[in-house]
């Protein structure tokens, strides 16, 4: 074992290690690869907690075999070694027998090393190959990103940091979770991949969307891929109806009034959390007529009526949630000027929250309607 670690590491042609089977069960599994700081090479081993947290450490490169070959059977009970020529298996039984399936080729090409990667550790790693990130044309088989792609992947990225800080779910549930409005289903899969590779959780989910040539798809690339709890439905959201209550509800851009479908939907089936990022908005800019004059100064800009009407929607939006028994943020997705659809929604169920308290969020909620003179979707179908 420590020959052959030593041989991928000093030749530079590992691509990953995935350490799995840890002794520690605070730990889901383990990526190890090579980056370069500051022009010397270093063993990078990046560990995935069921509490969705992941601690990186680096090890000197000349120390790394010994340090690897001291966590077989130790830390870890199986090392996938994958090199630019071949992969080599490491197993240990539970009566200790360590067994080495070595199938890395003599002839091997050199890999070119990374420098260390001094910004915030993403979710989604923006270098290594992910299955889905690949089918779905966001990644090349090295891992690469597109870039065409990199605004997408940002953004999914950056939907999983705040979901991951909102879901603190038991990891031993099998969680149920919904994506409505799935469109091509990037962050679909991505939730997915999420709760079971990095937290190691059972998942069943249920996508929808209207479209059913790209729920054919989706449903293709989830087939192949062997996410089995990935299910896509075709048909509207409004007669969808849900298996049991869902722990988690996500949309991302369900346009104008199809957002408040889905807040309808989650908060009707009692979806422990929700995270939506509304999209367009268009049905306040069409009944807005507040009582008295005292918006005229505003609403006479057109631009500056249609940035009041998109924040006042999702400003009732949040209240109404409120009002339903959640706790609620509003949160900025990603850099505004990647997209002008930046707003996301995330809701936490409260069982704290007295009727009282509900009642109260409802009369404001009311107050402001008929102060703006609109009478909004969400209100009627809630
Ligand atoms: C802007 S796309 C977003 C798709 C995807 N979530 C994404 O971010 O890539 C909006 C999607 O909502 C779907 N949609 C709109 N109204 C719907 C409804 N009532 N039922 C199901 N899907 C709907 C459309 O078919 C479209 O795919």
């Amino acid at each position: 074992m420590l020959e052959i670690f030593k041989r991928v590491i000093s030749k530079r042609i590992l691509k990953k290690i995935v350490l799995s089977k840890p002794v520690n069960k605070n730990i889901v599994k383990s990526v190890a690869k090579l980056i370069s700081i500051k022009n010397e090479l270093y063993l990078q081993i990046e560990s995935f907690y069921t509490d969705g947290k992941a601690i990186q450490k680096n090890i000197k490169a000349q120390e790394a075999p010994d340090a690897l070959t001291l966590m077989v059977g130790h830390e870890y009970k199986q090392m996938n070694i994958i090199t630019t020529a071949g992969e080599c298996q490491i197993k240990v039984s539970g009566k200790g027998k360590v067994t080495v399936l070595d199938r890395i080729k003599e002839k091997a090409e050199a890999l070119e090393i990374s420098g260390h990667d001094r910004k915030k550790q993403h979710i989604l790693s923006a270098t290594e190959p992910i299955d889905f990130l690949y089918e779905l044309g966001v990644k090349d088989e090295k891992g690469r990103i597109f870039d065409k792609k990199r605004s997408k992947f940002k953004q999914i990225n950056r939907f999983l940091e705040l979901l991951s800080e909102a879901a603190d779910f038991d990891k031993d549930k099998e969680l149920y979770i919904l994506d409505l409005c799935c469109g091509k289903s990037y962050l679909s899969f991505a939730v997915y991949y999420y709760f079971t590779e990095l937290r190691g959780m059972k998942v069943v989910m249920d996508c929808v969307d209207l479209k059913a040539d790209v729920i054919e798809y989706c449903s293709a690339v989830s087939e192949k891929l062997g996410y089995t709890g990935l299910n896509f439905i075709a048909g509207d959201i409004n007669d969808f109806i849900p298996q049991r209550t869902p722990d988690l509800t996500v949309s991302l851009h369900a346009c104008d009034i199809a957002t408040d479908i889905v807040l309808a939907k989650a908060v009707k089936s009692g979806s422990e959390v929700i995270l939506s990022t509304p999209c367009c908005h268009h049905e306040m800019m069409h009944q807005i007529k507040p009582s008295g004059s005292n918006c005229d100064f505003m609403l006479s800009h057109s631009i500056l009526k249609q940035k009041f009407c998109d924040a006042a929607t999702d400003s009732l939006r949040c209240l109404m949630l409120e009002a339903c028994g959640y706790n609620v943020m509003a949160l900025e997705l990603i850099d505004p000027d990647e997209t002008p659809k930046n707003v996301l929604i995330r809701a936490n169920k409260n069982n704290k929250i007295t009727e009282e308290q509900k009642n109260k969020k409802l009369a404001e909620y009311n107050a402001i309607c008929s102060a703006l003179g609109i009478d909004p979707y969400l209100k009627n179908i809630l």
